[in-house]
């Protein structure tokens, strides 16, 4: 098994290169924020327990995260290779990563941090723009579709994440700063990590992660 960590704070477009870089078929994206959605919208007793922590911008616990992760490890095969997005968040997630791989002879070939400021996130999430159907991300300023509030991909309807409010958001950085931002050091320790500037196209920010995928 092999993984690729994207970290990064809220907005920096972890979900943007996962979904680019995953489309070329090699790794398949695993997205914590992307899953607790669709728990919440299926309205499962588990579901019902995420919908608050997501809608007030804190962390879902750490037992629900890890008991997410663990399930897709067991229903794949050994070979598997996959992109975190969203996932560790807090040291207990990233050591139990750590030992879930152990478990199973599998690595953490890179971790990728995106990471810009916090105008630059705040104006990237308060216009973030999402297919209902196809999760296709869009921006109204960087990336509009073609036609207003229609999927260019699919024809779905666009939606505003429900978090993506301004006070949601200033929850979700300060979560970030206070849970996640430590993984920084814990991971720059172990000496598998790459900081990508991400003040430019997403195309540009690709191709940077590729060529080094590809070194590799
Ligand atoms: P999650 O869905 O993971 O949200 P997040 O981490 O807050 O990250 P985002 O999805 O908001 O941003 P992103 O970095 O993916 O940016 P994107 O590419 O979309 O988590 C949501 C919630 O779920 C959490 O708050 C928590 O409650 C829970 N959760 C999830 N994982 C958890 C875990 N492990 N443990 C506990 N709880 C967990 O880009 C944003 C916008 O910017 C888009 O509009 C895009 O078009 C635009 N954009 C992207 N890149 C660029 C660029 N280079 N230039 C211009 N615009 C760009």
């Amino acid at each position: 098994m092999e993984i690729i960590v994207l970290m990064g704070p809220p907005g920096a477009g972890k979900g943007t290169v996962s979904e680019s870089i995953t489309a070329q078929g090699k790794f398949k994206h695993i997205s914590t924020g992307d899953l607790f959605r669709e728990a919440v919208t299926s309205g499962s007793e588990i579901g019902k327990e995420i919908a608050g922590y997501m809608e007030s911008g804190s962390l879902v616990p750490d037992n629900v995260t890890i008991k997410l992760i663990e399930n897709i490890f067991d229903s794949s095969n050994k070979e598997a290779k996959f992109m975190l997005d969203g996932f560790p968040r807090t040291i207990g997630q990233a050591e139990m990563l750590e030992n879930a791989l152990k478990e199973r002879n599998g690595i953490i070939s890179h971790v990728f941090f995106l990471n810009t400021k916090k105008d630059v996130l705040i104006q990237r999430l308060t216009g973030r723009r999402i297919c209902k159907d196809c999760k296709a991300i869009y921006h109204t300023l960087f990336s509009p579709s073609k036609v207003d509030g229609i999927c260019d991909v699919c024809g779905g309807e666009l939606y505003q994440r429900e978090d993506d409010c301004l006070e949601t958001i200033e929850n979700r950085l300060n979560v970030y700063n206070k849970k996640t931002a430590s993984l920084v050091d814990f991971y720059k320790s172990k000496g598998s990590f790459v900081e990508v500037d991400v003040n430019k196209k997403p195309a540009e920010i690709c191709d940077e992660i590729n060529n080094i995928l590809k070194e590799n």
